[in-house]
């Protein structure tokens, strides 16, 4: 299912693992700039350690 590889991270705001990527590629390797370019952790902050999670694997 395309749902399971393209998760939602953060759901308060709704923004999956793909859009993530791609802004962390685009470089936004904080979690203040990924927030700023997606608003992923801008709600519950709940995703924080998901958001430092996928940084850490997909920097460059
Ligand atoms: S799940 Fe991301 S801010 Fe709440």
């Amino acid at each position: 299912m395309a749902e399971e590889k393209d998760p939602i991270i953060c759901y308060c705001i709704g923004v999956r693992k793909s859009t993530l990527v791609q802004s962390i590629k685009e470089g936004n390797t904080t979690v203040e700039a990924l927030r700023g370019a997606t608003r992923a952790g801008s709600g519950c902050r709940g995703c924080i350690s998901d958001l430092e999670k996928l940084i850490a694997d997909h920097k460059e």
